[in-house]
């Protein structure tokens, strides 16, 4: 998605502003650009990569600017509708990540009172709205565009001789970045950290205005204080550190991932109060791989709670009136910044339910929303492929479900030592991945596959498959074992390679004659299981051998081996690993 940044202090704006759109570029964008005053404003902007647009454009003088990246959202990704986008005069220039639902109908009453536009862009109402606004108070001319303004947006304006930028935040990710005789202005805190580790989260509604001293946030025109934060994510987290993706990275932190994210709620004995409220069910909503995080959670908070659990599609939830009585709501969110997530928490905050919400992006708009706050300790997820923010995630959903368990204290008691061992198991996956690799270079060959999994790897089976479509495009579906002769089956045969996940618990059997039956329509079955698994060695065409362990954990080293096949079928295949084509790291368009 859309990407804003802004600089204004004692250095030139140009290299800041454009290392501060490299460290977004995992966003995901079609187009960037920049602009800089330095008493009049010029603006480079076009259909580049980051890194193209720098060693091409001119040096351009001036300790002020904006910069951006654009997901195309209104007209096709040109130079003429990448961002910053201008006003007549070109004294006003404005980088925009959101929608503006009402711009036709502001754009027709621009034109009418004799503004002229140059792009297809929803954004463009803004400068010129400014315009029409601004006697000489920049701040106001704002405040008084964004009350003609609907939909969603988070804003930088700069004006050609003002001293400051003016900041805006309506349902879209802002932060401003405390430097000393500087400042910085970001969508995401990635794209500072080379600068500060000291933070302010606006609220929707504020206005900021950021000069190079200070930083002043009003709402209604009155001043408000907004608490500067420590940012706990150093610099390291969010570069590569030697590997050749920022997605091997993620996947390679998973062990020092799952022992922080636990260890922070054993020793804080942190506390779920939606869970201590009495309530009779559970409705789990998230998106895309978090939504397989709420699935797993559904087997596990009803195994251990014995409480009815409800998983939905956020962006579903939008459209139906779910019944909520005596209901608790739990978000999951990695980003905190997905549109239809944050819409649907609106929705139920609004009848009353109380919601949890799960995300990895302290001050997240989704953490605003919510009744209560867990954090997960993933650090900066950089590639587009979620990898340890979902492992994070299934590590919180076993601490609040072993917490409220009402399971007897000797299942308890074995749980606890199972999860202790999971980080050294998942260490194990990831120190013998030879047969992952292999096993990825001849999946790499095909244009298919299924992923198969029964009971609480099921969700895992759909992760597998989202995760090798995304970054692989190989098209891949996760599938119910035991759903594969209602239809499936129809497509099967040697073309198409089946992933099966096999976990010793009271799916085993099944799964053994769910494979046979694959192996009969003649498509070669790739095999996750447990060591020791002698069955699985007669029929499938290949194993992934991965460490034995407690059931209930086994998600968690299935997944970690299906990230590592996507990511090496992906590498065979010579895919853009870490920003797959069309995709965008947070979601923050319905
Ligand atoms: O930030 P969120 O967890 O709300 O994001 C939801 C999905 O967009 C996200 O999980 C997406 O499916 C992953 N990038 C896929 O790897």
């Amino acid at each position: 998605m859309c990407g804003i940044v802004g600089y204004i202090g004692d250095k030139q704006a140009q290299p800041i502003l454009l290392n501060c759109l490299a460290r977004m570029e995992y966003r995901g964008y079609d187009s960037c650009g920049i602009a800089v005053t330095g008493g009049s404003i010029k603006v480079c902007k076009d259909v580049k990569r980051v890194q193209e647009l720098t060693t091409t454009m001119p040096r351009i003088g001036g300790l002020a600017g904006i910069g951006h990246t654009r997901w195309a959202t209104h007209g096709e990704p040109s130079q003429v509708n990448a961002h910053p986008h201008l006003d007549c005069s070109g004294n006003i220039a404005v980088v925009h990540n959101g929608v503006i639902n009402n711009f036709q109908k502001l754009k027709q009453q621009l034109v009418a009172e004799g503004h002229s536009f140059v792009s297809q862009t929803d954004t463009e109402v803004i400068p010129h709205l400014i315009e029409k606004y601004y006697d000489g108070n920049l701040e106001e001319a704002v405040e008084t565009a964004l009350r003609d303004v609907e939909g969603s947006y988070a804003i930088i304006v700069l004006a050609a001789k003002e001293p400051k930028l003016i900041v805006a935040r309506k349902d879209s990710p802002l932060i401003i970045g405390v430097g000393d005789r500087e400042n910085f202005i970001a969508s995401d805190v990635p794209a500072v950290l080379d600068y500060t580790n000291r933070a302010l989260y606006l609220e929707d509604g504020d206005i900021g205005i950021v000069a190079k001293d200070g930083i002043v946030v009003k709402r209604g025109g009155t001043r408000v204080e907004r608490e500067e934060h420590r940012i706990l994510w150093s610099v390291e987290d969010a570069q590569k550190g030697g590997y050749e993706h920022f997605m091997l990275k993620e996947i390679h932190e998973q062990p020092r991932v799952i022992r922080d994210t636990l260890g922070d709620y054993t020793q804080q004995n942190g506390s779920a109060s939606l869970m201590d409220a009495d309530i009779k069910s559970l409705l789990i909503l998230a998106c895309g791989t978090s939504y397989h995080a709420a699935l797993v959670g559904k087997y596990i908070i009803e195994d251990l709670l014995n409480i009815p659990v409800r998983v939905e599609l956020a962006s579903e939830l939008n459209y139906w009136a779910p019944s909520l009585a005596g209901t608790g709501a739990l978000a999951i969110t990695q980003s905190g910044e997905t549109a239809d997530i944050l819409k649907a928490m609106k929705k139920l905050r609004g009848v009353g339910c109380p919601v949890l919400v799960i995300t990895n992006v302290v001050g997240s708009s989704a953490s605003r929303i919510a009744s209560q706050t867990v954090y997960t300790r993933a650090g900066p997820e950089i590639s587009v492929a979620a990898t340890k923010s979902f492992t994070a995630q299934l590590m919180v959903l076993y601490w609040l479900a072993m917490s409220y368990s009402k399971a007897d204290a000797r299942r308890l008691a074995d749980m606890v030592m199972g999860i202790r061992q999971l980080p050294n198991k998942v260490q194990q996956v990831l120190d013998n991945k030879d047969e992952i690799i292999k096993s990825a270079k001849y999946l790499a060959g095909y244009e298919n596959a299924f992923f198969i999994g029964r009971g609480i790897n099921f969700p895992i089976a759909l992760e597998g498959a989202l995760k090798l479509k995304e970054i692989s495009y190989i098209h891949a579906e996760g599938c119910a074992a035991g759903e594969l002769k209602h239809g499936p089956f129809a497509l099967l045969g040697e073309d198409i390679p089946v992933i099966a996940i096999v976990a010793q618990d009271n799916t085993y059997e099944a799964m053994l004659t769910n494979i046979r039956e694959v192996k009969a329509r003649g498509a070669p079955v790739i095999a996750l299981a447990e060591e020791g698994d002698k069955d699985i060695d007669q029929l499938a065409d290949s194993v992934l051998t991965l460490p034995k362990g407690d059931a209930i954990f086994s998600p968690v080293v299935n997944t970690v081996a299906l990230q590592l096949l996507a990511y090496y079928t992906a590498r065979h295949r010579g895919c853009p690993i870490d920003t797959p084509r069309n995709l965008a790291k947070s979601v923050t368009v319905e």
